[in-house]
């Protein structure tokens, strides 16, 4: 096993699901402890539950929304009662549905930006603190290959991760001296909660001819796995990743080469 994540204490939220989970179980299997945080607590405990028994202890699950300013408070604070200090937070937790934009109400366009932009936010804000005591801070958020290539009937979620990606760029030059590092992932067909619900997602007269270019030509159109994103979080979050700040990592397959 690969243990260059020992003594790291690492929060994942979005960690019921998809990519956040597989990332939980990842950084786990490389010697973290991992303070899993999810909206859905019982697939929290199903988590717990999956996690190898030699590695389980350093499991710790919390309930949060990260959309709530006093929930996001009060989740930090727990992981830090328990542990005492932060290493890194991987803010994997999002939603995504989609609507033709003159049809969009102000509601589901709020929404989208309550969980991604601002839920991003608030983890970040009440991360920082305890990720700055010492240098080698690190944060990991999500945009999405919808914040820089075209994807027709998202245009409010990539809205929001655009202004994610930017909003990690101004963070990473902000505490660059204090030592942290923050960087994006840009997700792109990866097996999850959220692709698998994707065709429901969009309105029910989508123009499926707009999406197929969307494909991955370079891995013959399959599908990613939340492990094969997992693993580069690893990275960036080890001493592998200690020369990369203030930028992206894509990861679809060459889907927009
Ligand atoms: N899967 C992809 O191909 C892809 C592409 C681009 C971006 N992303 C981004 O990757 C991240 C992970 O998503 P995924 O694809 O694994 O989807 P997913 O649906 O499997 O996981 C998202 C998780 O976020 C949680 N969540 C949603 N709202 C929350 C809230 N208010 N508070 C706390 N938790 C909340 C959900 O319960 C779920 O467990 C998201 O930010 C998503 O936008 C994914």
């Amino acid at each position: 096993m690969n243990t260059r994540l020992t003594e790291k204490i690492i929060i994942v939220t979005g960690a019921a699901s998809g990519i956040g989970r597989g990332t939980a179980l990842r950084l786990l299997s490389e010697g973290a402890q991992v303070a899993a945080l999810d909206l859905r607590e019982e697939d929290l405990r199903l988590l717990h539950e999956s996690a190898p028994d030699n590695e389980r202890s350093r499991l710790f699950t919390q309930p949060v929304d990260i959309a709530d300013e006093q929930s996001v408070q009060e989740a930090v604070a727990v992981v830090i009662a328990r542990f005492g200090r932060l290493d890194a937070i991987v803010n994997a937790a999002g939603i995504l549905y989609g609507d033709h934009t003159h049809e969009m109400t102000l509601d589901r366009w709020n929404r989208l930006l309550q969980v991604n932009l601002t839920g991003t936010f608030l983890m970040v804000r009440e991360s920082l603190p305890h990720l700055l005591e010492k240098k080698g801070g690190v944060i990991i958020n999500f945009a999405s290959t919808s914040a820089f290539f075209a994807h027709p009937y998202m245009a409010a979620y990539a809205a929001t991760k655009g202004a994610i990606a930017s909003f990690t760029h101004s963070v990473a030059l902000e505490y660059a001296k204090q030592g942290l590092r923050a960087v994006n992932i840009v997700p792109g067909g990866i097996t999850s909660g959220i692709t698998n619900t994707t065709p429901q997602n969009l309105p029910a007269d989508a123009d499926w001819s707009l999406l197929e270019h969307l494909g991955a030509p370079l891995n013959d159109g399959r599908m990613g796995t939340p492990a094969e994103v997992a693993g580069v979080i690893a990275m960036l979050i080890s001493e592998d990743g200690a020369f990369i700040t203030g930028t992206e990592i894509r990861i679809d397959g060459g889907a927009h080469t």
